[in-house]
């Protein structure tokens, strides 16, 4: 068995008080400088790096050995700790005031010359990061990700474990879910044919624990979706996963906030005040034209369709006149933008299925505009007051179908905030939207499907809409956002069987299908469930803007690309036919 000396300390520890002292550090080299005679080596851990000094005076043999040293070869060194020469001291390495005079090395192991450099701001593309992404997980600034990432583990766990909360594990084989995204499957090899569905929640788990008595759950939980990836989605991702009986909504917002209000200052130094707003998701997109809208951005809409709801410029006056919606964005001191600048928002607006984009620009004695023409200076004056302008300011406005119209004018706003440099760095800027519709109607499937999922309740003063104007009701909905990022969704539950039973009518799902899909838990309701709601936190969101990274994958040890591969390990990838045939499937090729 090959010993070695074991670390007296960490690369990050020792200071001008270890002086003096036999030291032995472990770990990697950073970087090697042979200044002949001198050998200058940093070896780095996860804590640091420290410089460690190689010469014919500390000790022969081990100079000589020293020169054979690469980048991420793995050392033991023993030496003594030294303060550095005067006007050599590194003031931006905590371990700068010293260097480590070393008389023993152990080569624990060589390296070949790494792909890409371990150093804070990597250059190398993110394909090579992912595919060495042992080496990539080395870089400082993804070492703290994780770290973060750990300590958000133990202030989660610990702040509902104080609150009584319980933390169950729920399967991961398990029957299909409803939350709305496509499953993936995991064939039986005892059932050939029949097949698990990974989760992509717990949710009828978590409510059967409802059932069961566990009035306060929680799980940190990985939940798997097969939809298309972007900078916040990842096929697998992680939910802290809370549940709650004999709770209004009010009670889970309460939960979560205080989890949050914990969490920000022990992780990242940040106080957060609860309360947080609220919005309904009407105001939201009334005012922001999103369902989470970034409120470090001022640019607030006015709805100016009763004001046009007679103008000349029939395209406004049509909008009204349709049930639809005419609204303004007053972008302030913006009077001067180019035209080739709104040439290109229009644009935008156009590629998102916009009829086009009305500008003005108001002057301090006349009002310049797109539609200046049709109006007339004293009419387009009007427009711009009741757009709420003031000389200098620009005003954007969009008109046609409620909830397209201004969710595209929302996108223009977060256009215009990035261009104009208006997101201010360093604000957290946290949301509770409300009340969201219970029901949309898929054009794709000619059907209503539930906005949340299946068993989340409608307002109770709504109910009787679910007989009339389905599409009215709201839901005991809510969403936590936080700098424009959807990181937490939930609602009061459905426990009544007669109410779910009309659920599933209006979804288009028949008793037999939702015996067959959710009977389970149908049947556990039938023995005594309490009311019961509750929420899930994106952890990798939550965590990404902490980090303040603008993907998911900067604070996930392993992501998937985004078309969802595992470049490291290669997954996904071709099995054995042996393991087909166990599970009694056939692949067609054609
Ligand atoms: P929902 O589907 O809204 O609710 O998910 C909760 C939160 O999980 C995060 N999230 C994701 N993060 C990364 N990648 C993904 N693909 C992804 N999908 C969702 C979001 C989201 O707010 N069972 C319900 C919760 C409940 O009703 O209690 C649920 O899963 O931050």
């Amino acid at each position: 068995m090959i010993t070695y000396p074991k670390r007296t300390h960490t690369c990050g520890e020792l200071r001008a008080t270890h002086i003096g002292q036999t030291v032995t550090l472990t770990g990697w080299v950073q970087i090697r400088r042979d200044l002949g005679g001198l050998i200058f080596v940093d070896l780095r851990d996860r804590y640091g790096k420290t410089q460690v000094v190689f010469a014919s005076q500390f000790d022969e043999a081990t100079y000589e050995a020293a020169k054979v040293l690469r980048s991420e070869f793995v050392l033991s060194v023993t030496g003594v700790v030294a303060a550095r020469p005067a006007g050599q001291e590194n003031g931006e390495m905590p371990t700068g005031a010293i260097e480590v005079d070393i008389h023993a090395l152990s080569i624990l192991n060589k390296a070949e010359t790494p792909p890409f450099a371990i150093e804070e701001e990597s250059q190398a593309g993110e394909d090579v990061r992912l595919r060495y992404r042992y080496l990539d997980l080395r870089r400082p600034d993804m070492q703290r990700n994780l770290l973060l990432r750990h300590r958000g583990y133990q202030a989660v766990r610990s702040y509902y474990d104080r609150n009584n909360f319980v933390e169950v594990e729920t399967p991961i084989l398990m029957k299909s879910t409803p939350e709305g995204a496509r499953d993936f499957l995991v064939p039986s090899r005892f059932h050939p044919g029949k097949f698990y569905a990974l989760p992509q929640s717990p949710q009828t788990y978590k409510q059967i624990l409802m059932v069961a008595g566990f009035d306060r759950y929680v799980q940190i939980v990985k939940c798997f979706r097969d939809e298309d990836q972007r900078a916040d989605r990842q096929l697998e991702f992680t939910q802290i996963d809370v549940e709650m009986s004999f709770v209004d909504e009010d009670d889970v917002i309460a939960m979560t906030e205080g989890c949050v209000v914990e969490m920000f200052p022990a992780l990242i130094d940040v106080h957060v005040k609860a309360p947080f707003r609220r919005l309904t998701y009407h105001a939201a997109m009334e005012r922001y034209g999103s369902d989470k809208p970034d409120l470090r951005v001022g640019l607030a809409f006015t709805n100016i369709s009763e004001a046009v709801r007679n103008s000349p410029f029939r395209v406004f006056a049509d909008a009204v006149a349709s049930g639809g919606t005419v609204s303004a964005m007053v972008v302030p001191d913006q009077a001067a933008m180019s035209r080739s600048q709104i040439d290109g928002l229009t644009d935008l607006a156009k590629a998102q299925g916009a009829g086009g984009l009305v500008w003005l620009k108001v002057q301090a004695d006349k009002v310049d505009g797109s539609v200046a023409k049709v109006l007339g200076p004293e009419a387009t004056k009007q427009l711009a007051d009741a757009c709420g302008a003031k000389a200098g300011d620009l005003v954007l406005i969009m008109s046609g179908a409620w909830s397209k119209t201004l969710t595209i004018l929302g996108s223009l706003r977060l256009e215009v905030a990035a261009r104009l440099n208006l997101i201010p760095e360093g604000k957290w800027e946290f949301l509770w939207v409300t009340d969201f519709p219970l029901l949309e109607y898929s054009e794709e499937d000619k059907r209503y499907v539930a906005v949340h999922h299946p068993f989340t309740s409608p307002k109770p003063e709504d109910v009787h809409l679910l007989d009339t104007e389905p599409l009215k009701a709201r839901a005991r909905a809510y969403d936590l956002v936080l700098n424009g990022n959807e990181i937490a969704g939930g609602s009061i539950r459905i426990f009544d069987s007669g109410l779910q039973a009309k659920m599933f009518q209006l979804l288009g799902i028949g008793p037999e299908e939702a015996q067959r899909k959710f009977g389970f838990m149908l049947d556990a309701f039938k023995y005594g469930a309490p009311p019961h709601g509750g929420i899930a936190y994106g952890f990798d969101r939550l965590i990404m803007l902490m980090a303040g990274r603008k993907s998911i994958r900067d604070v996930i040890a392993f992501p998937k690309t985004s078309s969802g591969l595992s470049l490291m390990d290669d997954a996904p990838s071709l099995v054995d036919d042996r393991q087909l045939q166990e599970l009694k499937i056939k692949i067609d090729n054609a």
